[in-house]
């Protein structure tokens, strides 16, 4: 009986169709949404993590999460082109696999979208620091990172992080804060993203990366390159090794599904969204080797190394290998364009919440409309002030992992519900087919599963667990009787579906997402 509560697909397409977004969007604006979605503080700063990790064998383990996110690819291509509706994989699976799973799912995503956008702040940060240093206004050492910092990179039995001889403290990280509630506060006002804002930030950070690998490519040797694995292949939990490295890494990827939620608005899903997936994730994953590639053979990448410790590590190689002042305009393209990754993941949990609140999960009042801007202004306040607070008090890798656990749990749903509906419902209309999805599926659930043991069980998978509990002691106690399935609350179910033709998320604009 648990997992009979379903939201029938019929109503979640009927829903869509009340909304009637216009068809606007191309392969080429998807596949620039991804892109902007993506590249971000995982290649800017998570690459020291790698390296810390895994040493020189961090290729592989851009090889192996770039792998794991292709075949979820494959999978998300066929659910949103079957279902061309915004929620993302809380939707999806609320229809395959019930509400309590739904629950779950849309429970992990608070995972993926709030704590990534944390997460991303802190990168940010570590840029935007290292910049004020460089030009002599940087903030004392106690403002640059949080309290968490200092102590966790001790336990890992690194080396302290130190500029000048002087030993970082963390305390307050002030400005990865301020940037979150900047963020809050421009969603709160209705700021979305525009096609042409993102087609620019994503051409700056291209050609940002594209100048890292020209300027460090002649100096890669291959002695640096050796020992190539020196914390071997890891092992589950352990959270080291090339596997504990592909499992931080992979938060260098995540956000490509943010296509998937533009499946409303795109001319042609069928053909236009696995063409905006894979397109977006094969261009980051190239552009990701290669990058990894130039800063391991260039400046040596061994746990524990200079690479290993920047904050701001591609800025950092530059500048050791001779460029200094494009050291500082890499710099300056990730402090220009990261913030529209933490929009980007802002915007996507509040439109999560906001459709959880609507279908009764949470309270009405987070669905509450701000009566000028007409923004969701009250998840968006409550989600900015979460988000600011991690950003200020956590270092980016514990953020990042963390909000990769979230993910490859969403992942891992979307794939088996994607092949629960091929058995179920063999007769539906699917205008993309993942193609071999009795091979394509499996793999993607395993390999999801094995990057999410890779995480380490302390802090993350630790912390993942009891965040699970809590998340079931939640429905169990409030929402599962104040869904609107529940009996009793049908009446709500068909109001729900009027109130939608106001949806003020969905008036916009055609750039609406993701
Ligand atoms: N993939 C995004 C980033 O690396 C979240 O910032």
């Amino acid at each position: 009986m648990l997992f009979q509560r379903r939201k029938p697909l019929d109503l979640i397409l009927q829903t869509a169709a009340k909304r009637s977004l216009s068809r606007q969007l191309g392969a080429f604006d998807l596949t620039m949404l991804g892109i902007g979605a993506v590249i971000g503080t995982g290649i800017f700063v998570l690459t020291a993590v790698a390296a810390n990790k895994a040493g020189p064998g961090m290729m592989y383990s851009f090889m192996i999460a770039g792998a794991v996110c292709a075949l979820t690819a494959l999978i998300y291509s066929e659910i949103a082109a079957m279902v061309p509706v915004s929620g993302s994989a809380y939707t999806y699976s609320y229809a395959v696999l019930g509400e309590v799973l739904a629950w779950m799912v849309g429970w992990a995503l608070i995972l993926e979208y709030a704590v990534a956008a944390g997460a991303v702040s802190v990168g940010w940060s570590g840029y935007a620091n290292g910049f004020l240093a460089h030009h002599g206004i940087g903030l004392p050492d106690f403002l640059t990172a949080g309290p968490f910092w200092v102590e966790h990179i001790k336990d890992q039995g690194a080396v302290i992080h130190m500029v000048d001889g002087v030993t970082h403290k963390g305390g307050f990280n002030l400005i990865a804060f301020l940037l979150a509630l900047l963020v809050t506060w421009l969603l709160v006002l209705g700021t979305s993203k525009s096609a042409k804002v993102t087609a620019v930030l994503v051409a700056i950070k291209i050609i940002a990366l594209m100048a890292f690998i020209v300027l460090a490519f002649p100096k890669v040797q291959g002695t640096n390159f050796e020992p190539m694995l020196p914390n071997g292949w890891g092992t589950p939990l352990s959270g080291v090794g090339v596997l504990g490295a592909a499992a931080s890494i992979f938060f260098a990827y995540v956000g490509f599904d943010a296509v998937s939620t533009a499946a409303e608005e795109t001319k042609n899903p069928n053909r236009n969204i696995p063409i905006g997936l894979i397109g977006s994730l094969a261009v980051c994953t190239i552009i990701y080797l290669l990058v990894a590639y130039t800063a391991i053979g260039s400046m040596g990448a061994q746990p524990g190394g200079p690479l290993s410790e920047s904050k701001e590590p591609l800025a950092f190689v530059l500048r050791e290998i001779g460029h200094p002042g494009w050291g500082d305009a890499v710099g300056f393209a990730a402090i220009l364009a990261l913030p529209s990754v933490v929009l980007m993941m802002m915007f996507g949990q509040t439109r999560i919440l906001f459709t959880m609140s609507r279908d009764g999960l949470l309270p009405d009042k987070l669905a509450s409309v701000h009566p000028k801007y007409k923004t969701p202004h009250v998840i968006t306040w409550i989600t900015g002030i979460f988000v600011a607070f991690f950003a200020a008090l956590f270092p980016v890798d514990i953020l990042a992992d963390i909000s990769n656990a979230g993910t490859l749990f969403a992942f891992a749903a979307v794939a088996i519900g994607v092949m629960v509906l091929r058995r179920t419902e063999p007769g539906r209309a699917r205008p993309f087919k993942t193609p071999l999805i009795w091979i394509v599926g499996p793999l993607a659930v395993a390999g999801s599963a094995l990057l999410f043991f890779s995480l380490g069980w302390n802090p993350t998978i630790k912390f993942f667990c009891v965040w699970a509990i809590v998340g079931l002691i939640v429905y169990f106690s409030y929402a599962r009787r104040r869904s609107h399935l529940a009996p009793g609350n049908e009446h709500l179910l068909h109001g729900h579906g009027d109130k939608l033709d106001a949806d003020p998320l969905v008036q916009e604009g055609p750039n609406a997402g993701p």
